[in-house]
């Protein structure tokens, strides 16, 4: 059965928005809007499986948001909102609890990296958080889902739970007149230059929200002036730039700025070593501090002219929670048919 395209993503509101999140991520969602019906979520519940101040957590829902306008998602024509406002996401993460196996969960890598050895004390909410995700996606029916590289194994999970309920209540699907499959098994984007940003202090490891250090990343609100002293100070190595991309493989540093510029730029990397190869650091570091202000300059400023108005960013989030909801209610009802739940 072929299920009519959709796309849907999710940023979580913890603080911090950054490069990272932009290239691997929200520069993606803009670029689908042109082609796909997209689903833009900003995942509280998932926040909530480490602790959030309250106040920050709804402070950072508002920033997220901005974040998506700010980069150029348009919300009449697509759907953004906050996950806590349809509560399907929740209802439908129940059902797939009882269908993913723990054996699956088992295997997650950022739960392992994110509960650290003090596993014990770790939010039940943060072991099952990939079926919430896998909620999330399909309770749109989503067929396509734009991610960094970081989130590929939640995606083969989402996969998993959607083959295994197909299969687990095949006849009661086909009885009920849902066809032969109900859920379509959502496909990874994991395209481009940048699919996993790096820290600008260290090339072997993903620039995140919760590096200690801030000079690890160019944040979504930095000025000029923050963006162009980190990338001055980003670590690199003595050689110049190679001439192609092969050489730049045991040379994570490296790597990564051309990476960035490529994807800022909408290049590919090839691209950027056919201008730069041979150049030194200095020359190529001037040309990505320009490239960087002129790209993310606007977008930070935009961020923080839209969060000045919160009435309007819940406005938006509340519009989109109520299209939403009306797929969601939808598949919603056809699950609990499917899985013999009595009533509406
Ligand atoms: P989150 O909030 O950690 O990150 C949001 C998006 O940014 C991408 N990303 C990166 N891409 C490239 N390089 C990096 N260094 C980098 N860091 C983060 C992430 O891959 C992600 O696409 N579990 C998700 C949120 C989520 C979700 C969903 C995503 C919840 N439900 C349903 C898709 C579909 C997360 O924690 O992303």
């Amino acid at each position: 059965m072929s299920f009519r395209e959709r796309v849907f993503s999710g940023v979580q509101p913890t603080g911090n928005l950054h490069l990272g999140n932009y290239l691997g991520a929200i520069k993606r969602f803009v670029a689908l809007q042109a082609s796909h019906d997209c689903i833009y979520c900003v995942v509280d519940m998932h926040a909530m499986t480490v602790w959030q101040e309250p106040s920050e957590l709804a402070r950072n829902t508002r920033e997220v948001t901005a974040a998506f306008l700010a980069c150029g998602i348009d919300p009449e024509k697509h759907i953004v909102f906050n996950q806590s406002q349809v509560a399907e996401h929740a209802e439908l993460a129940w059902v797939f609890s009882c269908v993913a196996r723990v054996g699956w969960l088992n295997r997650m890598t950022q739960f392992k990296e994110k509960a650290g050895k003090d596993r014990e004390n770790a939010s039940v909410g943060l072991y099952s958080y990939p079926v919430l995700m896998a909620s999330d996606i399909l309770v749109y029916r989503a067929t396509h889902v734009p991610v960094g590289e970081d989130q590929k194994q939640h995606l083969e999970l989402a996969r998993d739970i959607a083959q295994k309920f197909n299969n687990d209540f095949a006849e009661s699907i086909r009885g009920h007149g849902h066809g032969d499959a109900f859920f379509p098994l959502p496909e990874p984007l994991i395209q481009g230059p940048a699919t996993r940003v790096m820290s600008l202090r260290d090339g072997t490891k993903k620039m995140s929200k919760s590096d200690p250090s801030d000079y690890s990343r160019i944040n979504l609100t930095d000025d000029a002036d923050a963006i162009a002293q980190k990338i001055r100070k980003a670590k690199t190595d003595p050689e110049p730039l190679p001439h192609d991309v092969a050489a730049l493989e045991r040379r994570p540093e490296a790597d990564n700025l051309v990476g960035i510029y490529a994807a800022l730029k909408d290049v590919t990397k090839a691209d950027v070593l056919a201008e730069f190869g041979g150049a030194q650091f200095s020359t190529f570091k001037a040309a990505l501090i320009d490239l960087a202000v002129s790209v993310l300059g606007p977008i930070g400023s935009e961020m923080k002219r839209l969060v000045r108005d919160p009435a309007y960013i819940d406005s938006v989030l509340a519009s989109g929670a109520e299209r939403a909801r009306v797929i969601a209610s939808e598949t919603m009802q056809a699950v609990k048919q499917i899985v013999g739940f009595v009533g509406r």
